[in-house]
């Protein structure tokens, strides 16, 4: 196809999707663009040709609008999904689904580049070809704004990335990994690790700034001491607190990042979002977010549906909205649910220095 056809089919094409989003939802901005782990992932991991940290089996997706497995990491919608629908916007598509055309309009609303089992650096998992890392994930992003600005211009596509959201959920992988290689203990200790996860965070944040992001959701590490696979090395079922400790002290190192950046770019806005006290509180406070159970993985077999993962021959729960996790790892869509609703619209105890209405309009 010519330049032109392209240009034309483009605009065409353009002028279609505002017509059904006018009469659909309002859109709140031009474009989200999803980075991550499993906690956002839409699919990546499906096209990864030979890698196990996958979703795209039952149980998984049960709850889904097709109720069909998908790649999420979730009986349902995961928090790339929830927050699509307040931005008015269809869930960003796996990069992975969309590569092959390298066509602009399908990056026009986004695109999702998270994916399960990625940190902020290159772990074993990564190596191995199971997940993107993070800094892959930002080269991808960098190609897609390259294809952008040929087919729109460099003006154009500045405008529409400015008022765009760039989404990231990441860390956590890192913290596992951290504190289950001796490895990466002997090299670091604990601090200096999470140091080096917010200043290599920081680089790629730079990047992405430089290839014309500007404004950024960041969401800190949740009590992932917490989650069933941690309590359940624990004969009394406790939370680890080493884990949390440390994702506490990440969110700590993230945080002044964030503020250094911030008088570092000009142009730049953020929105930092405290998963670990939201989290913590619906852990502490369960019936106030309308769950019961907190400990136990509602898919999954053996003590609290911890010792196996969620896979065909495990077993579910019957009530999904009343479980904080899915399985061993991740949260239910009623968790995510609550993740995104407070992240939104919430108050500036979870939501630092604004929350995502407000970046929106900042
Ligand atoms: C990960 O690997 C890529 C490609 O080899 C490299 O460019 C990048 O710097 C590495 N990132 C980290 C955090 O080690
Ligand atoms: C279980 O957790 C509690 C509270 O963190 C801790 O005091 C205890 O040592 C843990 N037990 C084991 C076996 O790790
Ligand atoms: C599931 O749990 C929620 C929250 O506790 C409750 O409101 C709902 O009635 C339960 N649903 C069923 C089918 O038991």
């Amino acid at each position: 196809m010519d330049y032109m056809a392209e240009t034309f089919l483009l605009s065409f094409f353009l002028s279609v999707l505002r017509l059904s989003v006018a009469f659909s939802r309002a859109q709140m901005v031009p474009a989200a663009f999803v980075f991550g782990d499993s906690l956002v992932d839409v699919g990546n991991n499906n096209y990864l040709p030979v890698s196990i940290a996958l979703a795209d089996f039952p149980h998984n997706g049960i709850d889904f609008p097709t109720k069909k497995p998908t790649g999420r990491f979730c009986n349902g919608k995961n928090a790339a999904d929830f927050l699509a629908e307040k931005l008015g916007l269809p869930s960003s598509p796996p990069y992975l689904s969309l590569s092959k055309k390298k066509a602009a309009a399908s990056y026009m609303n986004g695109v999702s580049f998270a994916s399960g089992g990625a940190g902020i650096f290159n772990g074993t998992d990564q190596t191995l070809g199971q997940s993107i890392p993070f800094s892959e994930q930002v080269d991808d992003y960098i190609a897609v704004q390259k294809i952008l600005v040929q087919q729109m211009g460099s003006s154009a596509t500045e405008k529409h990335l400015s008022k765009s959201l760039f989404v990231i959920v990441i860390g956590s992988n890192d913290i596992f990994d951290y504190f289950g290689s001796s490895d990466l203990q002997k090299k670091n200790t604990p601090q200096q690790f999470v140091d080096l996860m917010a200043n290599t965070l920081k680089g790629q944040l730079k990047r992405l700034y430089e290839s014309g992001a500007r404004k950024f959701v960041l969401t800190g590490i949740g009590a992932i001491g917490c989650v069933p696979a941690e309590r359940v090395k624990n004969k009394t079922h406790e939370c680890s607190e080493e884990t949390n400790f440390w994702s506490v002290k990440y969110n700590e190192g993230l945080q002044a990042m964030l503020k250094g950046l911030g008088s570092e770019l000009h142009g730049i806005y953020y929105s930092y979002f405290d998963t670990y006290s939201i989290m913590q509180n619906a852990i502490r406070n369960p019936s106030s977010y309308g769950f019961n159970e907190v400990q136990s993985a509602c898919c999954g077999l053996g003590e609290l549906k911890a010792e196996v993962p969620c896979l065909p021959v495990s077993k579910y729960c019957s009530n999904r909205s009343d479980h904080v996790f899915w399985d061993l790892y991740h949260p239910t869509e009623a968790t995510a649910r609550v993740f995104v609703d407070t992240l939104f619209d919430g108050p500036s105890q979870y939501c630092v220095p604004m929350n995502v209405r407000q970046l929106i309009s900042a």
